[in-house]
């Protein structure tokens, strides 16, 4: 695996508290899932069950592919999401269809811990049901989060979140990236989580972690201890 990890000095001040970086996103996405089901095995010494949310989009895909092939004990495995669109349940456009094709129609994982976001609801009633879910769980043991080209994780976009936001979870209206109206984990639960992984990837996304680096207030910029894993074009640029 070429990578290296950074411990930066500077990083400590921001968000980048480790960061590693890969030759490509297939390396990415392997090394990704390994660190997942150690964090899980670990886990399994000292605790009933893992809480993890899965991040939407398309980059962590091959993440969720490579899990299939890890050693996990999926009983006890229970699954969120970070965010969701708010469409009809069957869209192919929906973050859990992407993690159902990708990963949960493949591994034995009780359909009961699999915790999806009633998006098809309308965003309003949708965060409100998931917020009781999410209070009813506890704090996360690990989310998976990307980012889009503009800085934005989740549905959490520069500029449209409050920086006095509690909720657990909030309805997104005027999402600048399609579909508008989605339901987001709100920073209060990213910040609750006890692991952070940032899985960013190609050269688009090169600016905004640039921006962060220089310290932007963008919404991953909150999360000081997150672990990044980032291919070499998105920290690069090349
Ligand atoms: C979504 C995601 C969103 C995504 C980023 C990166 O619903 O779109 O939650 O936050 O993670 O936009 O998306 P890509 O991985 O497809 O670049």
């Amino acid at each position: 695996m070429s990578s290296f990890s950074e411990h930066t000095p500077q990083a400590m001040a921001s968000c980048f508290h480790t960061v590693h970086v890969f030759d490509s996103p297939a390396l990415l996405a392997r090394a990704a899932a390994r660190r997942i089901a150690l964090l899980a095995q670990r886990a399994a010494r000292t605790q009933p069950f893992l809480r993890i949310a899965l991040a939407g989009g398309t980059t962590p895909q091959a993440c969720y592919q490579a899990l299939r092939e890890e050693r996990l004990d999926w009983s006890r495995i229970h699954i969120y999401f970070g965010d969701e669109r708010c469409l009809p349940t069957s869209n192919p456009q929906r973050n859990d269809r992407m993690a159902a094709l990708s990963l949960l129609d493949h591994v034995p994982i009780p359909e009961q811990q699999i915790h999806r976001i009633p998006a098809q609801q309308g965003a309003v009633l949708a965060a409100l049901d998931y917020a009781a879910c999410l209070q009813h769980a506890g704090p996360l043991d690990l989310i998976l989060l990307g980012m889009g080209e503009d800085g934005h994780t989740a549905s959490l976009f520069p500029g449209l979140v409050d920086p006095g936001e509690q909720r657990l979870v909030i309805p997104v209206l005027q999402a600048p990236k399609p579909p508008s109206e989605r339901v987001s984990l709100g920073p209060a639960a990213l910040l609750a989580a006890r692991q952070v992984f940032f899985l960013v990837a190609g050269p688009a996304k090169h600016a905004a972690l640039q921006r962060l680096r220089r310290g932007a207030s963008l919404p991953p910029q909150q999360f000081k201890l997150a672990h990044w894993y980032v291919d070499r074009a998105a920290w690069h640029g090349v």
